[in-house]
């Protein structure tokens, strides 16, 4: 067998062995493979999801893949994060689709327990984690208790899965700030890795929320994405508070309702008022368009690399 003959049956082994995947719903289980895993030296990617996939979540996976031996997916809707029962009901419930567009990009595990098996009878799983605002301002303020519910997933999550990778998206900027502030705060030995919000042609951001838009609000929510960029490429030219008012009347429509505009240290999440003293500064929105609340965010400033 020639070199090359050799190399291109490899590739075709390694890939269908990348389609050979798992779903896996009970936690010990996952836990003793991961524990296997690390004991062979293999490196572990986990991205945590709520399922009704979209390509935004997709998109957390391709450096998964790339960066380490074996990559889950976990898909498991959160009851502790929801503030209404009504919409922790009404969240889409799709595995088959799930599990598709999993394999499909190559990912080696789904994970995709019941409540007992992430919260098992008895068991505390409280978080005790000091965090000053960050959890109040901004989703904060519209959901309360919602991001103590997400700690206390990702936290659990992260204990069953043991990787050496967490892969969250840039969308969700206040939860994975949060989650880098739990990290550090409990010297996890994981390194989270913030992926690229992904958008639709027109940059709306890709949310399963989407979905439930019309034709008109999938077009129109195109105004979220063109006042984040007018706001960055011209944010010399106006302060702050001059800046937040423009977004909010600019937002302000028949068709659509901002529900806060804001500025935060991209570290610490307090609200910014004198730019000069931030190195970080992201600017978030949440937009209601046809009775869906859509959020989005965009870097303004970041003087230093990460
Ligand atoms: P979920 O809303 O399913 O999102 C899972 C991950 O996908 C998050 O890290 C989110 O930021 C990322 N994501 C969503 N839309 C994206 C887009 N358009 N581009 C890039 N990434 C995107 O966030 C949660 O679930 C939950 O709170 C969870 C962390 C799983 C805890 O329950």
């Amino acid at each position: 067998m020639t070199r090359k003959v050799r190399k291109r049956r490899q590739s075709l082994e390694q890939c269908i062995a990348r389609f050979n995947m798992k779903i896996v719903n009970d936690a010990n289980e996952l836990h003793a493979m991961a524990k296997a895993w690390k004991a062979q030296g293999k490196t572990i990617g986990f991205t945590p999801t709520m399922g009704a996939l979209h390509k935004g979540h997709i998109s957390l996976v391709a450096p998964s893949l790339k960066e380490n031996d074996i990559s889950i997916v976990s898909i498991f809707v959160n009851p502790t994060q929801f503030n209404e029962s009504s919409d922790l009901e009404k969240y889409p419930r799709t595995l088959d689709e799930d599990a598709a567009l999993c394999e499909a990009a190559g990912v080696d595990i789904i994970f995709a327990p019941g409540v007992n098996d992430v919260y098992p009878e008895g068991a505390d799983y409280s978080v005790d984690l000091p965090l000053g605002n960050m959890a109040t301002v901004l989703e904060g303020e519209h959901r309360p208790g919602h991001f103590e519910g997400v700690i206390q997933v990702v936290k659990r999550l992260l204990e069953i899965c043991i990787p050496d990778h967490l892969y969250m998206g840039q969308k969700d900027f206040q939860q994975f700030s949060i989650i880098q502030r739990m990290i550090d705060y409990f010297e996890m030995p994981v390194t989270l890795r913030v992926c690229p919000i992904k958008r639709a042609y027109n940059g709306l951001a890709l949310s399963s929320r989407n979905q439930r838009l019309s034709k008109e609000g999938k077009l129109l929510g195109s105004i979220i994405y063109s006042t984040l960029c007018y706001v960055k490429e011209n944010f010399e030219e106006k302060s702050i508070a001059e800046w937040r008012e423009w977004a909010m009347l600019e937002l302000t429509n028949d068709w659509s309702t901002p529900e806060y505009f804001e500025f935060s240290d991209g570290q610490t999440l307090e609200t910014v008022h004198d730019t000069s003293k931030h190195d970080y500064i992201v600017a978030s929105t949440a937009v209601w368009i046809d009775e869906v609340r859509l959020i989005d965010n965009m870097t303004i400033k970041q003087e230093f690399s990460n």
